[in-house]
């Protein structure tokens, strides 16, 4: 066939280039590559190089990725940037498989077939699905080559990449006539960054996965490091500041434990130091995380430092956890919240005590405004006129906390003073007056020091500590309330979960040397049993609703300035008030014959909106319908290569029961519009049905962030943790925060989870030491 190929120096285009590459992490193996994804065909090129030399010459290889769209029929590229005198790989799929070739080429001829080069495909990560090709693999003897090399040292270099929509003639062939490319680009490539230790590096060479980037320093850098310290045993280390690891390191340490309380976040509000905040603020203290009006902005900001960034779902990582950057919605649970029906031990059921005890320490408010008036309720009177009619009664809802059908009442929360309160602003500030209480901020922990059932401590990321543990004292124990992702993750990489979890940890060049003998694995179901309330939205019009400008402003440039004034003022007025505005339940039948619970959260603006007709965007709110008790789905959770958290089968209405009640609920809804005047329904419109819309919602927008469950508590054999919260199998490791709760309560879960906690710390200080 004829050769096109265009040859001739490529022009440099200096000061053109759009891209750069950045580093990403390749979820299938772990692999850190720097790279880019080239925006005309979506092509991901990356490469990860070995340490450069101390002295003589550099390493010749790497470790490199493409990932390839389907549509482009072989993707390449030349390091050096040029597409003559240079080394060029190209690759393609073939029946399921990548082929690939070396090619060189000097004038206006088909490039040869160039020896030398020695690529070995590495499977993890490499594949055909029904829409990409994917090809990881190591390039040795590939920096250099008959006149010419690349600088594996240089700091921004500039690669090309090439790709074309012509199909090779033989595809099963590498030596095979192909065409020139149909597209080609540059990008500025930083070769001296892209290098990874010798051992992270050997073991990816060699097959092996794991991250990476969390790489102690080599021995040459530690050998001069200053020796530090041993930390002092302690009787108590809680791992992370949740709503869970809070309160307990409080009733702790209140009881005269000595606690040391771990946190790999940063300070939230303005009294723990924090200090992200609008400029609307300036000259306060007040953060970001205080003020409850800027709750939807946490969403909106890009700043987002707040989420934790190797979990893949929301969760709140600095002081606080989720509840310094939640909603605050507040509801103290009901009797059926801990019943043996819920999944809780007997010995679980009186929870009033604790549910007491919590309600004296942190009182819900359902106006809190400091001025105790209520603002923007517009949307509770229009919900109201809706449930009304279909048999609803008002109430405070916190009042009867078992009353939990056809109620609606204010929405309720835990702010404080007009601020985000909760355990940071109550129980923490009563821990850190006692001398027996430490925390540590920006201390992550990896792993638990566990010699068979025993555990001795922990293993952080402090510098600070020698070898960054944490010791207990003889009969000391270890709490983790790390979340529902952030402990089971402590626990795999401590040698306690799923075989498969587990063996993820031991690929990781890092995380695997730490774990313990596989002979002291513990197989217990962490991960398994989770649930998360499936919610779906509603948006509707009314003309007396004030969108407030569906919250855009109220970060940057701010909210309206009568507002602001006021909250800057007194703490008071809109701003001193999450979204939120009216809550309501309702029980209902189901397909399967088993009563399921509607929760109904309404609140100015909308998320988005999906209609074919005109709108008043001034005028929309929405209602969040989500299914909560009685929920029947499970999903499981837990690690990829890289060790980010993630689930790894949504538990969102896989049930049939489930879904078909949440359509009943919605539907109740949606009838209900018709009695309102001046209501309209938006989002679904009415060209829409409710199963239509419930059969095409994207399952990923269903997540509540309420996840519980992944550390179950219950018995013995088929759950994670015992009736004390220990976990199975150890002597002195115990779970408290989220991942224990069996079944999420009627509400928004984080009241349930503080009372449980109040619980918790009064079963464990029980147990002799
Ligand atoms: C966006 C959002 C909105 C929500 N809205 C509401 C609401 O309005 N009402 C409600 O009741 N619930 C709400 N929730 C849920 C609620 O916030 C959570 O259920 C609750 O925070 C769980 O508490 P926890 O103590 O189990 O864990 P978390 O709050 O997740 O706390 C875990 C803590 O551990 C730390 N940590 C994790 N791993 C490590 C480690 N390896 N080393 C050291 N520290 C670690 C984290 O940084 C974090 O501070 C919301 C959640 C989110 C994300
Ligand atoms: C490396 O490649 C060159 C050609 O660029 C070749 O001459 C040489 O033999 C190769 N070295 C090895 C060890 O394969
Ligand atoms: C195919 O693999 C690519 C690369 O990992 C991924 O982005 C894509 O979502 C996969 N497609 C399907 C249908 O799974
Ligand atoms: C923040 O401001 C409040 C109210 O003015 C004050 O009580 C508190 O001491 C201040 N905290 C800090 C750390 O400055
Ligand atoms: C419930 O009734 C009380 C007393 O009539 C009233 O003040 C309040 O506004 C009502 N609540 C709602 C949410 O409509
Ligand atoms: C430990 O990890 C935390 C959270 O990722 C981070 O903020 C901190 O800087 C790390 N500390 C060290 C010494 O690397
Ligand atoms: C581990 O525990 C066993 C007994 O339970 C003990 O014999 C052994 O010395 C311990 N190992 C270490 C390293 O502490
Ligand atoms: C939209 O609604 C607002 C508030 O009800 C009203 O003031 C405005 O006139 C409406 N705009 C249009 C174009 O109808
Ligand atoms: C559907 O809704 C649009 C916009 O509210 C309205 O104009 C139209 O008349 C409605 N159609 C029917 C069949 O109700
Ligand atoms: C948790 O899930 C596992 C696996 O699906 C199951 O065997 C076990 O019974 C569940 N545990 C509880 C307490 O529900």
């Amino acid at each position: 066939m004829l050769v096109r190929l265009c040859l001739g120096v490529l022009p440099f285009v200096g000061a053109a280039l759009a891209q750069a590459a950045a580093q990403f992490t390749d979820p299938d193996n772990g692999i850190t590559f720097w790279g880019i994804t080239d925006a005309a065909h979506s092509v991901t090129y990356g490469y990860v190089f070995p340490p450069l030399a101390t002295s003589g010459p550099n390493p010749d290889e790497y470790i490199a990725t493409i990932v390839s769209p389907l549509a482009n029929q072989w993707s390449g590229y030349a390091l050096s940037g040029s597409m003559i005198d240079s080394l060029l790989i190209a690759a393609w799929p073939n029946n399921g498989k990548i082929v690939f070739t070396t090619r060189y080429a000097t004038t206006n001829i088909l490039p040869d077939v160039y020896n030398g080069p020695k690529i070995t495909t590495l499977s993890t990560g490499t594949y055909v699905n029904s829409t990409h090709w994917k090809w990881v693999y190591r390039c040795q003897n590939c920096t250099s080559w008959t006149g010419g090399s690349i600088d594996v040292n240089s700091p921004a270099a500039v690669p090309a990449w090439s790709s074309s929509t012509i199909a090779v003639d033989n595809p099963a062939d590498p030596g095979t006539t192909m065409v020139q490319h149909t597209d080609f680009g540059f990008y500025f490539f930083p070769f001296a960054e892209a290098h990874v230790t010798a051992s992270v590096y050997n073991n990816w060479a060699s097959g092996g996965t794991g991250g990476g980037t969390t790489a102690p320093p080599t021995s040459t850098t530690t050998t001069t490091a200053t020796p530090t310290a041993t930390a002092t045993p302690v009787d108590y280390i809680v791992v992370g500041s949740g709503p869970g690891g809070i309160i307990t390191a409080d009733r702790l340490s209140q009881a005269g434990k000595s606690v040391l309380l771990l946190e790999r976040g940063g300070p939230s509000t303005g009294q723990t130091g924090g200090t992200y905040q609008a400029d609307w603020l300036k000259g306060t203290n007040l953060t970001k995380f205080d003020v409850p009006g800027l709750f939807e902005s946490m969403f909106t900001d890009p700043k987002e430092f707040w989420w934790c960034k190797d979990i893949n779902v929301f969760a709140g990582c600095l002081l606080g956890g989720g509840g310094s950057v939640n909603g605050a919605l507040y509801w103290l649970p009901s009797d059926q919240d801990f019943s043996t029906a819920s999944g809780w031990p007997q010995q679980w059921t009186n929870h009033q005590p604790y549910t007491a005890a919590l309600k004296a320490r942190l009182p819900p408010t359902d106006a809190p405004s400091t001025d105790g008036k209520r603002y923007l309720e517009e949307v509770s009177n229009v919900v109201a006129q809706l449930l009304i009619p279909q048999g609803y009664r008002n109430v405070t809802i916190n009042n009867s906390p078992n009353d939990k059908d056809h109620i609606y009442g204010y929405s309720a929360y835990d702010f404080v003073k007009g601020k985000r309160g909760g355990p940071v602003a109550t129980y923490l500030q009563t821990s850190l007056a006692r001398k027996n209480f430490q925390l540590k901020l920006n201390t992550y922990v990896w792993n638990v020091i566990r010699n068979g059932s025993q555990i001795t401590g922990v293993k952080t990321n402090d510098t600070g500590v020698q070898d960054g543990i944490y010791p207990l004292k003889p009969g000391g124990r270890v709490i983790l309330s790390a979340g529902t992702y952030g402990s089971a993750r402590i626990l795999f990489r401590s040698g306690i979960g799923p075989t498969d979890m587990i063996n993820l940890v031991k690929g990781d060049p890092v995380a695997g040397p730490l774990l313990p003998p596989q002979a002291q694995w513990i197989n217990l179901p962490v991960g398994f049993n989770v649930s998360d309330n499936p919610s779906i939205n509603l948006v509707f019009t009314h003309p007396s609703v004030n969108s407030y400008d569906n919250w855009a402003d109220v970060f940057t440039p701010g909210p309206p300035a009568a507002d602001a004034a006021q909250y800057l003022a007194s703490q008071s007025g809109i701003m001193a008030q999450a979204s939120p505005r009216l809550n309501f339940w309702q029980a209902m039948g189901s397909t399967d014959g088993v009563t399921r619970w509607l929760q109904g959260t309404a609140r100015p603006g909308a998320a988005s909106v999906t209609t074919k007709f005109p709108y008043n965007q001034t005028q929309i709110f929405t209602i969040t319908a989500y299914l909560s008790t009685g929920i029947k789905s499970r999903g499981r959770i837990g690690i990829n290569a890289a060790l980010n958290a993630m689930p790894l089968v949504n538990p969102w209405l896989v049930d049939p029961g489930d879904k078909s009640a949440l359509i009943t609920g919605l539907k109740n809804i949606a009838s209900g519009t018709a009695l309102v005047p001046g209501m309209v329904m938006i989002t679904p419109d009415n060209t829409t049905t409710i199963d239509a819309y419930v059969n095409a919602y994207d399952p990923s927008t269903m997540d509540s962030n309420h996840w519980v469950g992944s550390n179950i508590i219950g018995p013995a054999g088929k759950a994670v943790v015992d009736v004390n919260t220990k976990v199975y199998n150890t002597n002195n490791l115990f779970v408290v925060d989220a991942s224990i709760v069996p079944t999420l309560p009627f509400g928004n879960p984080h009241g349930l989870i503080m009372s449980m906690a109040e619980q918790a710390a009064a079963k464990i200080l029980a147990l002799a030491t």
